[in-house]
């Protein structure tokens, strides 16, 4: 097996922290699966403004070409809030990241194990079993990259801003192919989310969505929702959802929304796969947890690294196609957090432990 080749982007506040802990975890992983890992690490964010005067350096983006994969922290916080906005670095790095990997396909498992379902703001009644759903958004278009973007000053002296909602068939089509293979691994039921009763784009959306299933998976059971009611849907029944599929906008919002009824930000994980192809012939893709820098638990090593590790896992599967591995990672973080090892965000007021004592638990647990 030749050595698993990623980029590491740490970033900011917690970001360093938790990737901390998962490269540990991870080096414990290598050692039990022979496994043998080669990483460089790269800066990206406000780290990479502070020493590099950009987000985004050409040096960080030739360290992540020259991998299979990018491991990525979080970026952003209060430190670079004054800058302008195209200069921040959730805009200056993340976006432009996605944008120049073209990482059309974002996969959020919403995952609550039903041992945590204290720490959801649900009733318990309502998620007896936990939650077990999957957010497939499309990361490469509409709103957040459709031309003209702009704030112009008109004749009259007012201000006019403007964003452009786009998509093309040949994007939607790719991010349902996404959505199908995920189906098919799971219970065959697909509800795409759009707003056809308003937009042109959702129009299409629902069209090509509707035709290329029928034409490519007839045997999955396809549904439709529009995100108004979806939202609704999401937090009156999670569950009735097993893979949901949606635009970048509206997926940026109800996965966010799937995250607080999953119970902490620090559990979850998420994918962004590409068009493009790694050395190993499988997709190149960008690894993330999903709850961004949190500043006000930066430097005090409490933030919950179960994100990133559980982001890892996600990246051997499916940047490395070593499924075992990736198991039996989630099986490790599934198992000791239920076993009572849990940092503060998860542990219902109760003892908690620090970020690295939680890699420990994981790395005994592996
Ligand atoms: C996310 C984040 C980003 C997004 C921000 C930081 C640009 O909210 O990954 O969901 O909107 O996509
Ligand atoms: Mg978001």
């Amino acid at each position: 097996m030749p050595p698993l080749k990623f980029a590491v982007l740490a970033g900011d506040y917690i970001g360093p922290e938790v990737m901390s802990a998962a490269l540990r975890v991870l080096a414990a992983l290598a050692q039990r699966e022979n496994l043998v890992l080669e990483y460089t690490e790269a800066a990206v964010g406000g780290a990479a403004i502070d020493r590099h005067g950009q987000a985004l350096p050409e040096s960080t983006l030739q360290t992540c070409a020259a991998a299979d994969a990018i491991l990525f922290g979080s970026v952003g916080g209060p430190k670079w809030e004054k800058l302008p906005p195209a200069q921040q670095p959730e805009r200056a790095a993340l976006l432009p990241l996605r944008r120049h990997f073209t990482l059309f396909a974002n996969l959020r498992p919403g995952l609550l194990y039903p041992e945590l379902t204290g720490a959801s703001p649900l009733k318990p009644e309502r998620i007896p079993q936990g939650i077990d759903i999957l957010c497939i958004r499309e990361l490469t278009g509409g709103l957040y990259f459709g031309l003209p973007k702009a704030t112009t000053t008109l004749p009259d002296g007012d201000i006019q801003a403007v964003d452009t909602m786009v998509y093309r068939k040949s994007e939607i089509e790719r991010i349902t192919a996404t959505a199908i293979t995920a189906a098919r691994a799971r219970k065959r039921r697909l509800c795409s989310i759009d707003k056809a009763n308003v937009l042109e784009t959702s129009v299409l959306w629902r069209q090509t969505v509707t035709a290329y299933v029928a034409r490519h998976a007839p045997e999955l059971t396809l549904s439709h929702l529009y995100v108004d009611n979806a939202a609704m849907q999401l937090v009156r029944d999670p569950n009735q959802f097993d893979v949901f599929v949606t635009e970048n906008m509206f997926g940026d919002i109800l996965s966010d929304e799937m995250a607080v009824i999953c119970g902490s930000l620090g559990m979850l994980s998420s994918a962004s796969l590409g068009t493009g192809r790694n050395s190993r012939g499988l997709p190149f893709g960008l690894y993330e947890p999903a709850g961004g820098t949190a500043p006000d638990l930066a430097g005090r090593g409490i933030a919950n690294p179960c994100a990133q590790i559980l982001s890892a896992a996600l990246m051997l599967r499916y940047s490395f196609g070593l499924e075992q591995s990736a198991a039996r990672l989630e099986a490790a973080v599934r198992r000791a957090v239920t076993g009572g090892f849990r940092t503060g965000d998860i542990a219902f007021g109760g003892a908690y432990l620090g970020t690295e004592a939680m890699a420990d638990a994981i790395i005994a647990h592996l």
